[in-house]
């Protein structure tokens, strides 16, 4: 038994190093869907058939339960992936909207992500059927993504962005939801810009849900704690700008076509 966690590329490396800290010993399946990033600007057809093809995937890798570390596929599949299968599917939404109302103080809660999971809505509709006097603010903040790719995680350039998309935010509420796997490499400089707000990281809530969820037998003991790695393209890119997500140095990466 094993654990299969996906995202559209390299992002989720953010969500699967959380989950290593709380589970060392256990042996991981990451697939990447790099050919065909970003999913952050498609349909949920599209998304929806992807995350089904990844899913068909790494059950043959025998896992026992799915992770999807990426806020735009949870946002559009996971309705579809919870029904379509028989084992336990985790994301990352409602991870982090507990872990963003636990903190909240003044019920003003701000989300950022992708534009496809910013327009389906997800995280709002979330926070809201917890508690609906939360009054939700959103914003699509599409450029950081390549900028994280880029490796600019300090400086002018990402200080400006991070100006432009989150000037308006700071005086509204007091926290915020980094709804995209690449944003928590920004934490640190948002903060520095923001020192006020409360930034929530969807991925060590995410990691606490699979412990809920891992029964003490799938956690036996004799595993291996290795980390495969699968990816639909570009391996060597993988290797590089994923040791930055992680880091550490990134093994045993496979290409796959699916
Ligand atoms: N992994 C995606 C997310 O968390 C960001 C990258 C993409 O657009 O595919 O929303």
């Amino acid at each position: 038994m094993s654990v299969g966690i996906f995202d559209s590329g390299l992002g989720g490396l953010t969500v699967l190093k959380e989950i290593r800290k709380i589970f060392p010993n256990e042996e991981i399946f990451y697939f990447g869907d790099t050919a065909r990033v970003p999913y952050g600007e498609k349909t949920k057809d599209l998304i929806v058939r992807y995350s089904k093809e990844i899913t068909d995937f790494l059950l043959t890798k025998n896992i026992s339960a799915l992770v999807v570390a990426c806020n735009t596929a949870t946002a559009l599949a996971i309705e579809e992936l919870k029904a379509d299968y028989d084992i336990p599917v985790i994301g990352v939404i409602e991870a982090g909207v507990r872990g963003a109302l636990s903190v909240t103080k003044t019920n003003e809660i701000g989300v950022i992500g992708t534009k496809a999971t910013i327009n389906s809505e997800k995280y709002k509709q979330e926070i809201q059927s917890k508690n609906k006097d939360i009054i939700v603010y959103q914003k699509a903040c599409p450029l950081f993504v390549p900028v994280v790719e880029e490796g600019l995680l300090e400086g002018e350039i990402i200080e400006s962005i991070i100006r432009h998309y989150l000037g308006d935010f700071d005086d509204k509420v007091d926290t915020l939801i980094l709804g995209c796997t690449h944003y928590p490499l920004l934490k640190k400089e948002i903060h520095k810009l923001y020192p006020n707000l409360n930034l929530i990281d969807p991925a060590m809530e995410t990691a606490l849900d699979l412990k809920r969820i891992l029964t003490d037998s799938d956690e036996a003991e004799n595993k291996t704690g290795h980390t495969k790695y699968y990816v639909s393209d570009g391996v060597q890119n993988f290797r590089n700008i994923g040791s930055m997500f992680l880091e550490e140095e990134i093994e045993d990466i496979e290409l796959i076509k699916l």
